[in-house]
């Protein structure tokens, strides 16, 4: 059993930028998509996102609602809010 460390909204916003990690919260979950950044299909404007909750985006760009995208999103998980 694997338990993830919990975090605060407070400590996501933190990492906004690479040298502090680039970090988002999606459905109470905390993942550093530092790595994925240049990988993102959507470019950079992923990084809207950074240090925050990624809902706001997702809801306008509806994309991302397919079981592809959280699988990945799943891979950078790190934390729990
Ligand atoms: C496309 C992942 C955040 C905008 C995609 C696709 C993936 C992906 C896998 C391709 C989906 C497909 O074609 O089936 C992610 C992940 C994110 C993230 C893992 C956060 C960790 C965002 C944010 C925005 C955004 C914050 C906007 C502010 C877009 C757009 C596309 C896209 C516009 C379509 C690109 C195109 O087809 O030309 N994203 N995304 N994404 N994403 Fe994201």
């Amino acid at each position: 059993l694997h338990l993830f460390p919990q975090y605060t909204r407070d400590d996501v916003k933190k990492h906004k930028s690479p040298s502090d990690r680039i970090w988002v919260t999606y459905a109470g979950e905390v993942f550093d998509i530092t790595d994925f950044v240049d990988l993102h299909p959507g470019g950079n404007r992923i990084l809207l996102a950074a240090g925050g909750a990624l809902e706001p985006f997702w809801a306008l760009y509806g994309v991302h609602k397919s079981e592809h995208v959280i699988e990945l999103l799943q891979e950078y998980k790190v934390g729990v809010l």
